[in-house]
């Protein structure tokens, strides 16, 4: 057994399956490139045999990510184990992980398959996985719920059959900590050749243990390989947080004892670009990447952090990338600056009109807002994407008049298939007249189920970054908009959002 723990980044996988977090293969790409960064040791880059589109994803990142091993769920049938592993033909290091339900539920209400039908399918899918590739996960879904004596004899004829990682996911998040790691020491023990592979633990978090579940199956279980996701997005409650069981591995490692190959000043960057991404706004009480994670308000506290850190302080902030959150640019900066600094970010342009696009955008920036962050670039260059000429909508300019005592007026103007259109409405603010005019043109029907405002740097001075989330037939979509104006951010985002519903495909949804 090796001293390092392998890091699982699923984000791009089991975190997008979250309502809402759908993501473009050019954000799934940006997303890649900065868990790279990280060192993340395998990126999960989607479910190929899902939808095209997934397809798509899972082949642009193994075409463009060297360093990661690229992973591609699969369920365990020739059909998606085939389309899979074309996807990641072109990874340097590719991943098949195949999933089959084995807990009597699922079995018997799900699959409408027998025991020993399961059995059968785990050992063939593996069997003609194992052709394709040799680098093989097995997750026997709903594994935690799952009868241990059958639980054993499908993971004993998988390993015979070539599984190089057995994942034992918690599907459901009904794991207690203690019990999740003797379940995997038990099937460890029990179970011949178990010391050929590594074992994973996959926890969810719905009774909010996901962390200490994983820590858990590392510590008591011998677990060496942890699927989190950034930010712990995910279904529901979400997936065992990246942040926080690598900075638990790391700064009680004189406990865990474990080795970590991550970086972890990249651990912020990747938490704001995820939550910019989806619009999935990080509270600010969250462990290690929350604005209020290394903030000590109270009077005692700061003294005391003044005189010595460590009195209230386990990790240092810098370790985990708060001292990158500086000022980077401003209205000085020239192009080659910008360029530069959109490379560092992971952020890559197919062509220099496209650079001259965001530079434009980015001078028109600087000259309402002095200080430039790394989040208002991530912003601005999340904005170009909805203004691309392959999208439906983009937003074009807007006029609003409120004043006190009046019904608040606004007239959009914006892009349907490249041709410009001009929609006027009223509404109760200026932010529902405006969403009310592009409305009113579009027609989309589409429930709107959340509006939120972020201030993207803190002040007043900031751009806000509103996230709108839009339900239509059964479909949820995210869609984000950022500019120093509220009322123009506001429409930003529901054009993302419509853009998003347009374009999110009908995929097959894996469980858990
Ligand atoms: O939670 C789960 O069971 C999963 C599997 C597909 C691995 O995500
Ligand atoms: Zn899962």
């Amino acid at each position: 057994m090796t001293d390092k723990l392998i890091i699982f980044d699923t984000t791009l996988r089991d975190g997008e399956q979250s309502p809402g977090a759908s993501m473009t293969r050019d954000e799934k790409l940006r997303i890649a490139r900065q868990l790279e960064r990280l060192k993340v040791d395998v990126i999960e880059a989607g479910f190929a045999a899902s939808s095209n589109g997934d397809f798509e994803c899972v082949r642009a990142i193994a075409e463009v990510i060297k360093d990661s091993t690229i992973c591609s769920l699969a369920r365990a049938n020739d059909r998606d184990i085939s389309l899979a592993a074309e996807a990641l033909k072109p990874a340097n290091s590719g991943r098949l992980h195949l999933f089959l339900a084995t807990s009597a539920l699922h079995m018997e209400k799900k699959l409408r398959m027998t025991p020993d039908q399961v059995f059968e399918q785990a050992k063939l899918s593996v069997r003609f996985a194992r052709n394709l590739m040799s680098d093989i996960e097995f997750s026997p879904e709903d594994g935690y719920r799952s009868d241990p004596d059958f639980l054993c004899r499908v993971i004993e004829a998988v390993i015979k059959e070539g599984a190089t990682t057995i994942n034992v996911p918690d599907t459901v998040g009904y794991a207690i900590p203690e019990l999740y790691g003797a379940f995997i020491k038990n099937l460890r023990e029990r179970i011949p050749n178990s010391d050929k592979v590594v074992w994973s633990v996959h926890c969810h978090n719905d009774l909010g243990m996901a962390v200490a579940n994983s820590l858990a199956g590392v510590k008591i279980g011998g677990a060496r390989q942890v699927e989190c996701t950034i930010n712990g997005l995910g279904e529901r409650a979400g997936n065992c947080s990246l942040e926080e069981v690598v900075m638990a591995v790391k700064t009680r490692k004189d406990y865990f004892g474990l080795e970590l190959g991550i970086d972890t000043q990249q651990i912020l960057s990747a938490s704001r670009l995820v939550s910019q991404t989806t619009g999935f706004v990080v509270q600010p009480n969250k462990a290690v990447v929350g604005a209020n994670a290394f903030a000590h308000a109270s009077g005692i506290h700061q003294d005391g952090v003044l005189k010595a850190r460590d009195t209230y302080e386990i990790m240092r902030a810098e370790d985990v990338g708060w001292s990158a959150n500086k000022i980077v640019l401003g209205k000085l900066s020239g192009r080659n600056a910008f360029k530069q600094r959109l490379q560092e970010l992971g952020v890559a342009m197919e062509s220099e009109t496209e650079i001259n696009h965001a530079f434009i955008k980015f001078k028109d920036l600087a000259d309402r807002k002095s200080e430039i962050f790394d989040e208002d670039i991530l912003a601005l260059v999340n904005d170009e994407s909805i203004s691309q000429s392959n999208e439906q909508y983009g937003f074009v300019s807007l006029s609003q008049h409120s004043e006190t005592g009046e019904r608040p007026q606004a007239c959009v103007v914006f892009t349907v298939a490249g041709k410009e259109v001009k929609a006027q409405s009223d509404g109760n603010g200026p932010v529902d007249a405006s969403l009310k005019a592009i409305e009113t043109h579009v027609k989309s029907g589409a429930e709107m189920v959340l509006y939120s405002v972020n201030a993207i740097s803190g002040s007043t001075e900031s751009q806000g970054e509103v996230t709108v989330r839009l339900q239509n037939s059964g479909r949820v979509v995210n869609g984000v908009g950022a500019d120093p104006d509220i009322v123009v951010a506001s429409a930003k985002a529901y054009l993302s959002a419509l853009n998003k519903l347009q374009s999110k495909a009908d995929r097959v949804a894996a469980q858990g």
